[in-house]
């Protein structure tokens, strides 16, 4: 016979087993991927599946191939699927109101990665981890200015190549920019457009502005690496010398930037960090143990000069 004190001690475990089990049972979260068009994407596809490996996270990955109507699919997906937490990287800023909509009736909270969103009611989504794109852009500016004060009566054209057209990074990087740049009015930006984020459209766009031969182009501004890259190809095709003929500056700091201020054809990376898979579990966690949570979370970065790329390069990690 169970004496009092023991059964008492039973029913507690009893009524707390599956408390516990509550806790330990695995946490499944959604993740809705822009696609696979940089370095830098791929470098933060792998650092959130390792994330989720580590910390015991059961992963749906879904890449868009740069299509919002693919990640819209993939967030209903997850819906259906009845996923405890629901993250992505919009390829797009608008757009997002209804399938945001639809996840919170679910009652399926949504963190926001990398790029942010521009949505009629704030609490469509319980946070946003990622850069400050204007920031990043007032970076590149910065360092131009300060390339520029050397040279005082120098008028400087500078072509950009802009990122994914509506998205944020693409955005804010202009703004940015622009912003800083307005404070010397030597400094002008003489011609603009998409080359997607990715090498193949940044040499093909900065093919274009090269043939067009009425002005002379000092200065490019990437919004991203890769572009940069495809770009320092489509210069040296055309018998000019990429960072000498015309300062190159670019956004992300991989690798291949590195690669390429070394070899001298690249001036400067503004640094953008893929890493977020760590922070986004941790996220993903808390919000799902309704844990107070900060609604914005930026990420600490820096500039890197050409003169520094060879001492840095051995450090970087995407
Ligand atoms: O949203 C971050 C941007 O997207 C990176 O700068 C770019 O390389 C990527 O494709």
């Amino acid at each position: 016979m169970i004496k009092p004190l023991a059964r008492r001690t039973l029913l507690a475990a009893a009524l707390t087993l599956p408390a516990l089990g509550a806790l330990a049972a695995p946490l499944t979260l959604g993740f809705s991927q822009v696609g696979a068009e940089s370095e830098w994407r791929s470098a933060n596809t792998a650092s959130i599946k390792a994330a989720a490996r580590d910390a015991g996270i059961t992963l749906k990955f879904a890449d868009a191939q740069q299509k919002q109507e693919n990640q819209v699919k993939a967030i209903r997906s997850y819906i259906a699927q009845r996923v405890d937490v629901i993250a992505f990287s919009p390829v797009v800023e608008s757009g997002w109101d209804t399938v945001l909509k639809e996840a919170k009736a679910a009652g399926i909270p949504v963190i926001l990665t990398d790029r942010a969103v521009k949505v009629s009611d704030p609490s469509l989504y319980v946070s946003f981890i990622g850069s400050d794109f204007v920031e990043e852009g007032r970076k590149a500016a910065r360092w131009l200015l300060e390339r520029a004060a050397k040279n005082p009566n120098a008028a400087l054209n500078i072509v950009e190549l802009q990122g994914t057209v509506g998205s944020a990074p693409a955005i804010d990087r202009k703004k940015g920019f622009e912003e800083v740049i307005k404070a010397n009015p030597r400094l002008q930006i003489i011609r603009s457009q998409s080359g997607e984020f990715t090498r193949a459209k940044g040499k093909e766009v900065m093919e274009s502005f090269l043939k067009q031969r009425d002005k002379k182009i000092d200065v490019l501004y990437a919004h991203n690496d890769d572009m940069a890259i495809g770009a320092i190809q489509a210069i040296e095709e055309a018998g000019l010398k990429p960072g000498q003929d015309i300062v190159i500056i670019s956004i992300d700091g991989v690798r291949g930037a590195f690669e390429a201020m070394k070899a001298g054809k690249l001036n400067v990376t503004v640094e953008c960090n893929p890493l977020l898979g760590p922070q986004l579990m941790q996220l993903a966690r808390d919000v799902v143990a309704k844990k107070p949570v900060e609604k914005r979370i930026t990420v600490n970065e820096g500039v890197f000069p050409a003169e520094v790329a060879a001492k840095e390069l051995p450090n970087r990690k995407y």
